[in-house]
């Protein structure tokens, strides 16, 4: 059965900075995606030119992925049209240092560098937002934590289309653009210890980004950033929307084991984009019980997702090319003891797949989030699905009389994030 989204522009025009809804605002930007399952329904291309490939030793991104462990995605923040635009900004140090103090390893810092950079050449970046991103870059480093920082909602390109197709009179301008704007981006962090920063290509190519372009882009790219970053760990997102099937037609830079693939896992979506993908009906909100059939379709995706990787890039390490888990999540529907025990699985699933991890995120993005900044309220049972201590975030953040939403209020109305049930931005038809 297909299933049709109807258009959202309105939907996002009203609620625009609430929600991680989809496809464009007014502007043309995306502002979160309009997400067609990532994972079985993508035609597979066939990669039989993997045969061929030469094994690479990946040791040096397994090295880097097993420290990344697990960690949080500072969403809506540096990605959203301004840092304080849909609410999550501004990024402050208390904010790095509890989620140190909770555990999280990594922060995944996503940017919107398109906002920053000029669009005629030489597309030179804001020096005030360089500057601005270094600051935060610091929170991190004094919290002893790890930042893996991208190319996020690159809109111009991401939107650009003809026809529902990527726009190729433009693809020249656009590849350019993020060549040169890379190029600035490799030039001011060069000096950024190896250890604590690495850099991702590009969050989810879809749309104007072809799995061509997207691919161009990597293969271009690369001698560009690995000319002032030799030693860096680079990342790399999967097409569509970063889901597990683009492994198959990702074409990684050659002979590179300092890599690391990142995929985003959501599914079913039918759960986890309730307010964003489709309605969210408090009423009857589509519920994940930990069934063994619902168990089994997630531990499938990856089982498939380590083979897809394992058949495309032969490795010589021990470990296999690493994955990175970027983002996962699901956003609240009257729903929280669903979104816990699926949290809780797919944590347990990434750790015996040996991959690391990045939650969609921390707070302000629509539903997803464990931290509620407006009512200064945590989801319990969302931080102990991530295996965090939830006594750790009492008192945050002073002077404001922090509460915390129980576990066992789970399906009660009064726990939901106002953000997401008001974030009901499409609906679907048959
Ligand atoms: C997007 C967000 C969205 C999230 C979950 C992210 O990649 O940037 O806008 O809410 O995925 O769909």
């Amino acid at each position: 059965m297909k299933q049709k989204f109807l258009s959202q522009i309105l939907p996002c025009m009203v609620i625009f900075g609430l929600c991680g809804c989809s496809s464009s605002d007014s502007d043309g930007n995306i502002v979160g995606p309009d997400r067609k399952s990532s994972a079985a329904e993508e035609p597979i291309e066939s990669s039989s030119s993997a045969k061929e490939v030469t094994p690479v030793d990946y040791s040096k991104g397994a090295a880097m992925n097993k420290k990344l462990g697990n960690g949080i995605n500072f969403g809506n923040t540096f990605d959203a049209t301004c840092e304080t635009c849909w609410g999550a900004g501004p990024v402050k140090p208390e904010q790095v240092a509890l989620m140190a103090k909770l555990g999280f390893k990594t922060a995944r810092l996503p940017v919107r560098w398109d906002e920053a950079a000029s669009k005629e050449a030489p597309y030179t970046i804001k020096p005030e937002y360089i500057a601005r991103i270094k600051e935060v870059l610091g929170y991190f480093k004094d919290n002893n934590m790890r930042v893996m920082m991208n190319m996020h909602h690159h809109a111009s390109f991401l939107n650009d289309m003809v026809n529902g197709m990527p726009n190729e009179a433009n693809a020249e301008y656009n590849l350019t653009r993020v060549d040169s704007i890379w190029a600035q981006i490799s030039r001011e962090f060069k000096d950024y210890d190896n250890d604590f920063l690495l850099f991702e290509l590009f969050n989810e190519p879809v749309n104007g980004v072809s799995s061509d372009l997207y691919n161009t882009m990597i293969q271009r790219t690369y001698p560009i950033i690995r000319k002032h970053n030799p030693g860096r760990t680079l990342v790399y997102n999967t097409y569509p929307w970063g889901g597990y099937a683009g492994i198959k037609k990702l074409v990684l830079p050659e002979n590179d084991g300092n890599v690391i693939i990142d995929v985003h896992y959501y599914e079913p979506q039918l759960l986890t984009h309730q307010g964003h993908n489709t309605k969210c009906d408090v009423n009857n909100p589509v519920k994940w019980l930990g069934s063994r059939a619902e168990k089994s379709k997630i531990s499938t995706d990856f089982d498939n997702m380590r083979a897809y990787a394992d058949a495309r890039f032969p490795a010589t390490n021990p470990e296999g090319i690493p994955i990175t888990i970027g983002e996962f999540g699901v956003s609240t529907c009257n729903n929280l003891d669903s979104k816990a025990k699926w949290i809780e699985f797919v944590v347990e699933t990434m750790d015996s797949h040996d991959m690391s991890w990045q939650y969609w995120a921390f707070t302000s993005v629509g539903g997803f989030e464990f931290y509620n900044k407006k009512s200064n309220t945590w989801e319990v049972s969302t931080l102990e699905a991530l295996g965090i201590d939830p006594s750790l975030v009492e008192g945050q953040f002073p002077p404001s009389s922090a509460s915390i939403s129980s576990s066992s209020s789970t399906e009660s109305s009064s726990s939901i994030d106002t953000s997401s049930s008001e974030a009901t931005s499409s609906s679907s038809e048959e």
